[in-house]
């Protein structure tokens, strides 16, 4: 059975994805002419918006029917921008949505502050709605770890020897948590049963780690139009993620040790992209990875096993396979 894309499993939640972008731009949109401009240049449309589609139909499936999930939606969204804005800084990317990233049109400085602003409007969304204290205690709790994995792995760049261990616990910290909070508070709008709110924490914690291991091979093998992204940027910044990590683990001495170099850039960028490609291929990576992913996506299915059956639960069933078979 061929798997389903994002736009029909979201099918129908429709009015809430049309709600959410009406709240994006309500709560962001900027006095001054260049604040704006920046600001809806990021916020605008492109995303997969993934973290908000992940807290609405959490919210359905454990219950929820009425109230405000579009505050919460709208948050995870801008948090998650955000740090795209600032991590496109540190990875030096050039293309992010298949458009010019904030720094390579405006500078620096402008990405910086753009995040900062963004994080600040999370802010004064939440005071001013006056969300409930889980609520903010989970969104800084991810904001937080978030920060804290980027940190870490910024550190980590050059460092050939990173664990899978390592990087894993990496992955947990700047994709995992702030994807695990959307579950989680989702949840936490539709139901107080502790058993089913855990539920969606653990869905979220796997569905986390594969989307990022998924992340980190499209890198490698996406169509970079597609991807919206310039393909083999961990490479070129030297940062090792899971497919180089598994592939530095089963190849020879001798492939490690040019490895090593590539990744020391000590040897021309297309030569580099085009020798790890063919090991990458030798050892079989890209399958290794869809299964990995595959294996987190399946302990995330069975998660929901508990959950009664509803529109919003086999949604989430079917989300939990596009993201092993997404190719953006
Ligand atoms: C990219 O996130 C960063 C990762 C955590 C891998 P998305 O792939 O969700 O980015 P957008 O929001 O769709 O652009
Ligand atoms: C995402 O990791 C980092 C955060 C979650 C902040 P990546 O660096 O792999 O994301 P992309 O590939 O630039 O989208
Ligand atoms: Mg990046
Ligand atoms: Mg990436």
């Amino acid at each position: 059975m061929s798997t389903s894309s994002l736009s029909e499993i979201c099918q129908f939640i429709a009015d809430d994805l049309a709600a959410l972008e009406k709240t994006l731009r309500e709560n962001t949109a900027n006095e001054y002419e260049f604040v704006d401009l920046a600001v809806q240049h990021v916020v605008g449309g492109g995303g997969k918006r993934l973290r908000p589609i992940l807290l609405i139909l959490s919210a359905k499936a454990c219950g929820y029917q009425k109230g405000d999930v579009h505050t919460l939606a709208t948050v995870v969204e801008l948090i998650h921008v955000a740090s795209m804005v600032h991590d496109d800084v540190l990875d030096e990317a050039p293309i992010r949505r298949g458009s010019d990233t904030l720094h390579s049109k405006w500078g620096n400085k402008v990405a910086v502050l753009v995040g900062d602003y963004l994080h600040a409007r999370v802010l004064s969304m939440l005071v001013a709605r006056q969300v409930d204290d889980p609520a903010m205690r989970m969104l800084s709790e991810a904001t937080q770890s978030m920060c804290e994995g980027e940190v870490i792995h910024a550190y980590k760049i050059g460092d050939f020897d990173i664990s899978q261990e390592e990087y894993l616990k990496i992955v947990g910290m700047k994709t995992g948590k702030l994807i695990t909070a959307s579950c989680t508070m989702g949840a936490i709008l539709g139901t107080r049963d502790e058993k089913i709110i855990q539920v969606s924490k653990k869905y979220g914690e796997s569905i986390g780690t594969a989307f990022q291991i998924i992340d980190d091979l499209l890198d490698f093998v996406a169509d970079g139009e597609k991807l919206g992204k310039r393909p083999f940027n961990d490479l070129r910044e030297g940062k090792l993620t899971y497919p180089t990590i598994y592939t530095r683990q089963v190849c020879t001495d001798e492939e490690r040790a040019t490895l090593k170099q590539v990744f020391n850039a000590e040897m021309d960028e297309d030569s580099a992209i085009e020798w790890v490609q063919s090991l990458l291929n030798r050892y079989r990576t890209q399958e290794h990875c869809l299964q990995i992913a595959q294996d987190y996506v399946n302990r995330a299915k069975s998660a929901l096993t508990v959950l009664p059956d509803s529109p919003a639960k086999r949604a989430l069933e079917q989300l939990a396979d596009y993201v092993v078979s997404r190719d953006w």
